[in-house]
């Protein structure tokens, strides 16, 4: 089954090199239009959107994330998770203000900052265009909220480098579906289970075949060696989130 929407979506695979054609502003302005209609938490629209044109600013960012070649992309977007404007909506309400700082509500602003920066990726493909989403903005927090004079009750959440493509890399392969969409009740992974097996192969394949930085790996080593890095990397997290006024529960 499928229909242009699906086709999309299927077609998805994340674009780091880019041509120097910069987005329209009409292009802009569809692309925060359509995350503007995503879904938000208690349609409370707690995500904001900067658009980061200063080219300091995207050396900064490049930085940041060790990722340089964002300085090329048609164009950057930083999400936020944004409780300050409802925190000035809330007036005086001493209830309303201290829910404000909760984590519930934090949550909410990464959700809405989530769902809006895939609707902008889905929309962007859908126009012939490329992105990646980029976690590592959350490198260093600090230069980034002092970078973007982001005030209290605001996160940065992710940012996302999209533009007209300049390459078309091989479709990364999923898990089965058997081992990740279950019937009512949890499934745990077996590690022996055959499909997973299949499934190492199916990436070892892929990282032996595709265009750059071919190396030999299977999906289970790729998660160990993830999940193996040094967490005090991103470890003023926490406290940047105190700083900003979360996590006061
Ligand atoms: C929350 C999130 C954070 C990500 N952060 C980065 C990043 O900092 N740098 C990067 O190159 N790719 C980043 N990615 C892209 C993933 O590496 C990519 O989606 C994954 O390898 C699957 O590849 P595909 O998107 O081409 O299918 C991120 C993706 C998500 C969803």
């Amino acid at each position: 089954m499928t229909n242009p929407t699906i086709a999309t979506l299927m077609a998805h695979r994340s674009i780091r090199h880019f041509t120097s054609e910069k987005l329209t502003t009409a292009e802009i302005d569809t692309l925060i239009t359509a995350a503007q209609h995503a879904a938000t938490s208690t349609f409370s629209q707690q995500v904001s959107i900067i658009s980061v044109t200063d080219p300091a600013k995207l050396t900064i960012l490049g930085e940041i994330t060790g990722h340089q070649w964002l300085e090329q992309a048609g164009h950057y977007f930083l999400f936020i998770a944004d409780q300050a404007r409802n925190a000035r909506l809330a007036g005086t309400s001493v209830l309303a203000q201290s829910n404000l700082h909760s984590t519930d509500k934090l949550l909410a602003g990464i959700f809405d900052a989530t769902i809006a920066i895939e609707a902008i990726v889905t929309a962007g493909e859908s126009l012939g265009l490329g992105s990646t989403i980029m976690g590592s903005i959350l490198n260093d927090v600090p230069r980034l909220i002092q970078t973007f004079d982001l005030p209290s009750l605001t996160f940065p959440v992710l940012g996302l480098a999209i533009g007209h493509p300049a390459e078309q890399p091989e479709q990364k392969p999923r898990l089965p579906q058997e081992l990740m969409h279950f019937n009512n009740t949890y499934q745990p992974l077996d590690p022996a289970d055959p499909q997973l097996a299949a499934y190492d192969r199916a990436i070892t394949s892929y990282y032996q075949q595709r265009g750059n930085h071919r190396r030999e790996e299977t999906y289970t080593h790729h998660i160990l060696t993830e999940f193996s890095r040094d967490p005090k990397q991103r470890a003023g997290i926490t406290t940047a989130l105190r700083q900003q006024g979360f996590l006061s529960d």
